[in-house]
Formats: structure tokens, sequence, C-alpha cells
């Protein structure tokens, strides 16, 4: 594998076997040259499109722009400036909203729960293409709201930025690159994962 390809696997010491598509994924600040296509773009919206969703009331609801069109710098411009830093290295960015009110008005607590699932789907679809995503929550979702005229009872939840894994991670800045360059790492699975009582999980268990 040459030096470059491995700059774009990073490693990741997973405990068990897992999908190379999950191992694989990670959420780069540098993209390749290379334009996502409107049919790449459809393929990731249609993965969405069929993710699981609480009684099937598909609240998501996604913005997208390509770089050089007014739609991409509407949402650059409601990115935090460290977002903004990096993310105008990707051809694409979105936006991630969804609706709070079930289709007859009562609040959708498993709302946020089913953009989630939309994202996850899209990532996971987009590995398989070579695309990478990073979601962004540092934006102003206030300012996406109005920009993009939603109404009072939806919620802009996250940015995104896509493109082609690839790039020159020595174009980022200093503090960036170090970032980027770092190992992925995650709790053990006995931090979260509970087989009984949340007080009996093994991290705060007596005999430890
Ligand atoms: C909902 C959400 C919000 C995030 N917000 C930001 C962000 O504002 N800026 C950023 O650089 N990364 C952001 N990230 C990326 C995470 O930092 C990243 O997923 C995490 O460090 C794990 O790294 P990995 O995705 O490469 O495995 C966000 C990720 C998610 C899922």
């Amino acid at each position: 594998m040459s030096d470059k390809k491995n700059e774009l696997l990073k490693e990741t010491p997973t405990d068990h076997k897992i999908h190379d598509l999950i191992k694989n994924r990670w959420s780069p600040r540098k993209f390749a040259d290379t334009p996502v296509s409107d049919t790449d773009l459809q393929s990731l919206f249609e993965a969405g499109r069929w993710a699981a969703s609480s009684n099937n009331f598909q609240p998501w609801k996604i913005v997208w722009g390509k770089k050089g069109s007014e739609t991409y710098d509407r949402i650059y411009e409601t990115l935090a400036e460290f977002n903004q830093g990096w993310a105008d290295n990707a051809p694409v960015l979105l936006l991630g909203a969804y609706d709070k009110k079930t289709p007859d008005g009562k609040d959708n607590f498993h709302a946020l729960h089913d953009l989630g699932m939309f994202a996850a789907n899209m990532t996971i679809q987009a590995q398989s293409m070579g695309i990478a995503m990073h979601q962004m929550a540092g934006f102003d979702h206030e300012k996406a709201h109005k920009t993009f005229k939603f109404p009072e009872d939806h919620h802009m939840a996250t940015a995104i930025a896509v493109g082609y894994y690839g790039g020159e991670m020595d174009d980022l800045s200093g503090d960036l690159k170090k970032e980027e360059k770092k190992d992925r790492q995650r709790k053990k699975q006995d931090e979260f994962v509970f087989n009984g009582n949340y007080v009996d999980r093994a991290d705060v268990s007596e005999d430890k």
C-alpha cells in the first residue's frame, strides 16, 4: 500500500470483529478534489431514506449545497469559526434538521434519534463509495433555521461536510494536522453496555 493510501486509513484498534465499512470510516477535515456527483448524492440520500424511524415518521430534513453554489456559501456561513477553518475543503456541505412533531401534532421524542439513523445509513453508504462525512455540532442552529426558512416546529441539528477521502493533509494548519493524525479512540464496552442495572456496570462494581 502506498503512503498516500495509508494516510487515508486510520488505525482502528477494535476489540472484536466488525465490518470494514465501519472499521475504516473516520471523520476527515481534508477531502480529495474529486467532485461528488448528483448521482453520488442521490445514493447517499437514498441510503438515508431507507433508515428505520419511530412509527416510520421519517422526520429528517436535509439541505445540501455544492461548492461554488450560493447554498454552499449560506451553509458555510452558519458554521462555527473552528469548523469554518477546515470545512470549505469539502465539496459538499449539508444541514440536518428534523420535524419535532408527529403528523398529529404531538412531540416526537425520537426525532433526533431518527435523524441520527439517517446520518448513520448515509455514512455507511458513503464509506462503501470511498466518500467521507464529517458531522458538526459546531454551527449556529438558529441562524441556519432562519436562513433556510424552516418552520418553527423543526430543529436544525447538525451540519455535515461530505467529500471523497483524499487531499493533502499537510495543507491543514498545524493544530488541525495534529488532530487529523491522532489515533482513533473509544471507551471500552463495559463502560456503556449493561447486562442488568446501570449501577452494576463493570466500571463502578465494588470488586473492580
Ligand atoms: C453529532 C456530531 C457532532 C460533531 N461535531 C463536530 C464539530 O463541530 N467539529 C468537528 O471538527 N468534529 C465534529 N464531530 C466529529 C467528532 O469529533 C468525531 O466523530 C469523533 O471525534 C470520532 O472520530 P471519528 O468520526 O473519526 O471516528 C461531530 C460528530 C458528531 C457525530
